[in-house]
């Protein structure tokens, strides 16, 4: 496994392997990697060689009172997991790699990054957007794999894409969960104590949703309302937003006759969490992804 801490070092490396008409996988990451980064890195070995791991604490999308400088940082222990995995290169610029004196340029996909996440966090996706498109162009990956985590960067990414004629394809993988329904996230460890326990409330209300439409109903505003009381009665937690919104669009879904997602953001203690699930017509039912 190489560690590379220049652009036009992973260049050269990426260069060479499309050269030898190699399927090039890309996996970006802002490391403090868990069974969640893992999981898309073990799906980037079946299908990618070389398997590309990138990580990168990307300063421009984090708000000015976000957790940019506390953000963990464990580059010991991820090299020793990337290796174990079989991972070919780790990119790790340093940010003046990334952003050098007198950086100017940002791309922005208009509307979908405004809303739910970018509402919340202003300048959000416009950093996750631009970080990622100097990734593409940098390895020029033939797969770039995201998890479902995080449901709209995935959807804004895939819009980049085929706005901006990327030929890089986007897989999208599961959402791995803690034994107890909690969302893998480099931020769960800022959670102590009784927070890691309250920090389930999120996964119980997608699995309160997932009852209710299994139950038979299919009213979204009552859908909502049943995922909000869940975390609205858990102490110590205080909800951002629970939505149910159209998959394409990322607008608020009218009926569950067409994939969507619902998506929540809350706070617990000091630390914002997020999660979601997918709900999917199949025939006459409705299948939902926690
Ligand atoms: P980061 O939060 O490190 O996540 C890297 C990738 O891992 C993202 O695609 C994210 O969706 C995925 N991921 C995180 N937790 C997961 C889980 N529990 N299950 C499955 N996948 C999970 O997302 C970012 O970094 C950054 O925004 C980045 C895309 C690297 C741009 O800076």
């Amino acid at each position: 496994m190489e560690i590379i801490r220049t652009i036009s070092w992973m260049k050269q490396a990426a260069r060479n392997a499309r050269r030898q008409e190699r399927v090039v996988g890309l996996v970006p990451t802002m490391g403090a990697l868990h069974e969640g980064h893992l999981s898309l890195i073990r799906e980037a070995k079946k299908k990618c060689s070389p398997v590309i791991v990138s990580i990168f604490v990307n300063p421009k999308q984090f708000g000015p009172n976000e957790d940019f400088s506390k953000y963990p940082r464990t580059f010991e222990a991820d090299r020793k997991a990337l290796e174990e995995l079989g991972v070919d290169y780790v990119f790790v610029p340093p940010p003046e790699e990334m952003y050098p004196a007198g950086f100017r340029t940002s791309v922005m996909v208009e509307g979908l990054s405004d809303r739910l996440e970018g509402r919340s966090r202003p300048g959000h996706f416009r950093g996750v957007t631009t970080v990622v498109l100097k990734l593409f162009e940098i390895v020029q990956p033939n797969l770039a794999f995201f998890g479902r985590k995080d449901a709209q960067q995935a959807r804004i990414l895939r819009q980049m894409a085929a706005d901006l004629d990327l030929d890089a394809q986007l897989v999208v993988c599961p959402i791995v969960r803690e034994p107890d329904g909690l969302a893998f996230s480099s931020r769960n460890v800022y959670l102590k104590g009784e927070e890691r326990r309250s920090a389930t409330a999120l996964y119980r209300s997608l699995e309160a949703l997932r009852r209710e439409i299994t139950a038979g109903e299919r009213d979204v505003a009552r859908l909502i309302e049943a995922m909000r009381s869940v975390i609205q009665s858990q102490q110590g937690v205080t909800l951002d937003y629970a939505e149910i919104v159209d998959a394409d669009a990322f607008e608020p879904a009218a009926t569950l006759w067409k994939p969507s997602y619902a998506l929540l953001a809350a706070r617990v203690g000091a630390t914002r969490l997020i999660d979601n699930a997918l709900i999917e017509p199949e025939g006459e039912s409705i299948r939902v992804t926690v």
